[in-house]
């Protein structure tokens, strides 16, 4: 017992009595849409393996591969010296992808906005950042670590969005971050509209692709694909739809110049190593080519949906392969999703302050894996709300 243990456990039993406090507990993907968790197979709907590419023997090969010809590990952070060339091949291959002009890697989303909003709102001192009041988590990080205030606008709301970007047109420079794909909610951001008002009030257009990249638009190129030269900085990651980890930041090819100069996470952290980077390099290689797999999981987002609605279920906007299904109060999203456990499912409860206070849910996440006998399934479990 140190000091310090017994103002943390009174935090915690704080949490617990509000069914909020949260635990580790082991479990392993095992594909076709399942996990182990307690020596039981489960049909899982919590995971982001959106494609089944995590346990894809192609990117499991190549990983192999890449580390037993380059090693396991990468040396040093890439300004020293851990630029491999298979770092500048793989970043030259995202651009391709995304179609713009240059990418680079970072070590996980998380760390990528983190690092880089900060690094580009110093670009632009005194400017406003509007801000989808549901991005993630790490887009505030980068804001905090930035030092700013964030002006919110209502979720998706461009009305309101125009209003605040009207208001602060003296401004010196005005910064708009959102999702293209909201995680807890499987929305989409109206993209065309972003870029109809970045341009028409000269404003930076950031978007986060994490829950976009492999799954929607052109060749699963994500959601900023759908306007070409509309997005001034996209990030997305390769830990959900492509089946391994790390993230990437694509743009101009001055914009990354200036975050290699500039951004503290990318500068400071040690490279990727090559295993990471022969998974990322082989599901970049598949992920084009699966509109089949893409088209599947969009019709099974639609059957539950449909289900759910039918069943008194609220799935908000959804309109993706995330699908939520709104339930109130922490304990009794708790509750559901202890009882499909039971039932040999995985849907994990996500709770405040991931999601705002009274909007606990079950996040049902698909996955191409999975077929309709799954939705099915995990209808008949989820029952009929009260
Ligand atoms: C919208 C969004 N951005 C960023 C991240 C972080 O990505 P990563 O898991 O690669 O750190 C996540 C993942 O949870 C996310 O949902």
């Amino acid at each position: 017992m140190t000091r310090i243990d017994p103002i943390l456990a009174d935090l915690l039993a704080r949490k617990g009595e509000s069914g909020l406090r949260r635990t580790l507990r082991p479990a392993a993907l095992v594909g076709g849409g399942r996990i182990e968790r307690d020596g039981r197979e489960m049909l899982d709907f919590s995971s982001n393996d959106y494609l089944g590419l995590a346990r894809d023997p192609r990117l499991v090969d190549r990983a192999c591969e890449w580390a037993s010809r380059m090693g396991s590990g990468s040396g040093a952070s890439r300004l020293v010296t851990g630029t491999h060339e298979a770092h500048l091949a793989l970043e030259e291959k995202i651009a391709r992808f995304k179609g713009t002009e240059a990418a680079m890697i970072f070590a996980s989303g998380w760390q990528a906005n983190a690092a880089v909003i900060p690094a580009l709102l110093a670009a632009v001192p005194g400017a406003v950042v509007l801000t989808d009041r549901l991005n993630h988590a790490s887009m505030h990080a980068g804001c905090n670590v930035a030092g700013i205030r964030q002006t919110r606008f209502a979720h998706n709301d461009m009305a309101a969005l125009e209003t605040l970007l009207i208001q602060n047109a003296e401004a010196p420079a005005r910064v708009i971050l959102t999702e293209s794909v909201f995680s807890m909610d499987g929305d989409r951001a109206d993209m065309a509209g972003l870029v109809r008002l970045a341009r028409e009030h000269d404003a930076l257009l950031y978007v986060d692709e994490a829950h976009a990249t492999g799954v929607l638009g052109p060749k699963g190129a994500g959601l900023s694909a759908t306007v070409p030269g509309g997005v001034d900085v996209t990030m997305g990651t390769f830990s959900k739809a492509l089946g391994g980890f790390g993230a990437y930041v694509a743009g101009s090819r001055t914009l990354i110049d200036y975050l290699v100069n500039t951004s503290s996470g990318f500068i400071y952290t040690t490279a990727l190593p090559p295993a990471v980077l022969g998974a990322i390099d082989a599901a970049l290689d598949l992920v084009p080519d699966m509109d089949g797999e893409r088209a599947h999981l969009s019709a099974l987002g639609n059957r539950l949906r449909e289900g759910l609605c039918a069943r008194g279920f609220d799935v908000g906007a959804s309109s993706t392969q995330i699908v939520p299904a709104v339930i109130g109060e922490a304990q009794d999203a708790l509750a559901l999703s202890a009882r499909l456990e039971e039932l040999g499912m995985i849907a994990s409860a996500i709770r405040p302050p991931t999601v705002p206070k009274g909007t606990s849910r079950l996040r049902l996440a698909l996955r191409a894996t999975h077929g309709e006998e799954d939705i099915d399934a995990l209808l008949d479990a989820m029952g009929e709300r009260a």
